[in-house]
């Protein structure tokens, strides 16, 4: 990254010696152009944009040059994502609910849109995973967002929520319209999209490359998984307590949870559940799959939430209703309710909810093992930071 930095500043100077190009540049392609100096002082008088393009392409494509106009659709997108002009009374960005500092999620049951409205579920994190894109993958039947998990894409995702009254309430061609109108984003647009007039599926595509970039890796989980290999035996790097905590977590809550906490290609491709009946309640206010699908067995089913970085994202559950990871233990320990559709992996043998019986240190214990999931270092990452100056 290092050289990287180098090289790009060495041709963003306008110094090039055709006897000083090693194989090593030939292979990196980059192009020597950034944005023109011009161009790069009115974009600094509005936001912190450094002088060399920040990565957001290389976890998703190791061949793709930070200078590529796929990556610069992440810079427009980190953009889009921070702009509260994209709400119907200016108020609100996707940042509003999705705070990096939380893990992408907020601190509330439900969430405050525009003109005084609330979501009627609590925001989810996306920070939860340990690579967004790998873990949704790009469309089709394996990426599935929001809690009922009826967008199909990130785009799908992307353009609901910006016409959600509750959420931003912007037609897409208003969003276009102010964005088209606003010589930063000519600019971004620009080397995002080279030679092609704006279109409302840029602005979808930008915020799902800015999205897709964001990952969470590098947790004392993390660590501890490089030099262990396994979440099933106890862990280098953990303390005791964190061991304890693991093992009640790989029995207990791993079968459902565990392909986001550890991330592709450790537990395979299957063998893990999206979506599940937990057993919250009897009846269900919020139907979840069912509210869109009108099954029976659906109901009460929601997307099983990624754990990463869970210690910042409270409350929990679709509607909120724990404030604290102490009670969503004390609901897995004695609360489940048998609910018609609750999921197997939460049922004795004999069909009963599942107890997990466990002690006030074990409790502990648990809590412990899933702070080792938080990631600091996503949670300040400049790349996602919010880029306006005011
Ligand atoms: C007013 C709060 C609010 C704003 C603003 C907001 N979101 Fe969300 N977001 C939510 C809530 C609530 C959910 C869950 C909704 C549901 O499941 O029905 C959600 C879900 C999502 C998901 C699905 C995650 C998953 O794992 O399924 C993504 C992705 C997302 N939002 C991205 C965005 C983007 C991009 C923007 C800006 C264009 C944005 N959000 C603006 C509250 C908000
Ligand atoms: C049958 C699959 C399943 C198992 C097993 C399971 N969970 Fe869950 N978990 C879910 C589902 C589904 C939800 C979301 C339910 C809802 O909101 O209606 C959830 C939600 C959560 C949440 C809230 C996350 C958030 O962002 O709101 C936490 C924390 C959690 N589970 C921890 C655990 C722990 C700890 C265990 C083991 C003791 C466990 N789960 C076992 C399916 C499961």
């Amino acid at each position: 990254m290092k050289t990287l930095r180098i090289f790009t500043l060495f041709f963003a100077s306008g110094f090039f010696f055709s006897g000083c190009v090693s194989d090593k540049l030939e292979v990196e392609e980059i192009p020597f152009e950034y944005y023109t100096q011009d161009e790069l002082k009115l974009l600094q008088s509005k936001m912190n944009i450094s002088e060399v393009p920040e990565d957001y392409i290389s976890m998703v494509n190791s061949n793709a040059s930070v200078n590529s106009p796929s990556n610069r659709k992440g810079i427009l997108g980190r953009a889009l994502f921070y702009d509260k002009n994209l709400s119907s009374d200016n108020s609100v960005s996707c940042a509003s609910c999705h705070d990096q500092s939380k893990g992408f999620a907020d601190d509330k049951a439900f969430s405050d849109g525009p003109e005084n409205r609330k979501t009627t579920r609590n925001t989810l994190g996306l920070g939860v995973v340990r690579t967004f894109q790998h873990y949704y993958g790009t469309g089709g039947s394996s990426a599935r967002f929001f809690w009922d998990e009826r967008a199909q894409t990130l785009t799908d995702q992307t353009e609901e929520t910006i016409q959600n009254p509750d959420e931003m309430g912007l037609k897409m061609d208003e969003v276009l319209e102010y964005v088209k109108n606003q010589q930063e984003y000519q600019i971004l647009h620009k080397y995002a999209f080279p030679n092609r007039g704006m279109a409302k599926e840029h602005i979808l595509d930008a915020i799902g490359v800015f999205i897709n970039s964001i990952s969470s890796s590098d947790s004392k989980f993390d660590l501890a998984l490089n030099n262990s290999g396994s979440i099933n035996s106890d862990m280098q790097g953990f303390t005791n307590v964190e061991n304890i905590g693991r093992e009640i977590f790989a029995t207990n809550c791993n079968t459902c949870h565990g392909f986001s906490v550890a991330g592709a290609g450790f537990f395979g491709s299957s063998g893990f559940t999206t979506v599940a009946n937990n057993g919250l309640e009897m009846d269900y206010e919020d139907l979840g799959v069912a509210s869109f699908t009108g099954l029976k067995k659906d109901e009460g089913v929601f997307k099983v939430p990624g754990l990463r970085n869970v210690a910042l994202t409270a409350p929990y559950m679709h509607d909120g209703r724990f404030a604290t990871l102490e009670e969503v233990i004390d609901f897995y320990n004695n609360g489940i309710v048998q609910h018609p559709n609750l999921h197997d992996n939460l049922k004795t043998s004999s069909g009963l909810p599942k107890k997990l019986n466990i002690t006030d240190s074990e409790k502990a214990a648990l809590i412990a093992f899933l702070n080792t999931l938080t990631d600091d270092k996503m949670a300040q990452d400049v790349r996602w930071s919010d880029p306006f100056i005011n």
